[in-house]
């Protein structure tokens, strides 16, 4: 009598556990994917890491920046953030001035932070522009 009902619920089972395996096998790529950005932390490692030749704002006016030819850019010009894209700063973050025929005065951070640190830090620099042009 209790064969049928005990049938069912071991397919019931079986499924759940299959759905189970392709959840735990899908999950390192699910996890794996960009994490959010964290503008937060990258304020502090702008401020850390960057502002001695960037400034504190982004100006391109850091101490460091005086000996610098070519400076970092200002970054509260319209004109150069309408320019610049995400993608060609995540380049200069991580490989360097030099990888990107750019000043080897800029360092590569490819090695010191993360893709999500670097991501990140992209994120916060446009917060330090104006809004792009059209
Ligand atoms: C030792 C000085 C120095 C430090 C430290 C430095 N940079 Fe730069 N960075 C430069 C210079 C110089 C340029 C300009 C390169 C050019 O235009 O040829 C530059 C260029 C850039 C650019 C391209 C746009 C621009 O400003 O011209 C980005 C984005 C950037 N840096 C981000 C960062 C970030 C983020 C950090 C910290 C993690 C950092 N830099 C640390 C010197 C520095």
């Amino acid at each position: 009598m209790a064969k049928f009902p005990d049938e069912k619920r071991v397919s019931l089972l079986r499924r759940r556990g299959l759905a189970c395996l392709l959840a735990l096998a899908f999950w390192p790529s699910v996890s794996a994917s960009a994490a959010p950005v964290d503008l937060r932390l990258a304020k502090e490692k702008f401020q850390q890491l960057c502002a001695v030749c960037h400034g504190p704002s982004g100006r391109g006016d850091g101490p460091a920046a005086a000996a610098l030819n070519p400076k970092p850019r200002n970054y509260s010009d319209k004109a150069f953030a309408s320019r610049i894209t995400d993608a060609a700063m995540f380049e200069i973050i991580k490989r360097g001035g030099a990888a990107v025929q750019k000043s080897p005065a800029m360092p590569a951070w490819g090695e010191a932070l993360s893709e999500d640190e670097v991501r990140s830090l992209v994120a916060y620099i446009r917060t330090l522009m104006p809004p792009r042009e059209k």
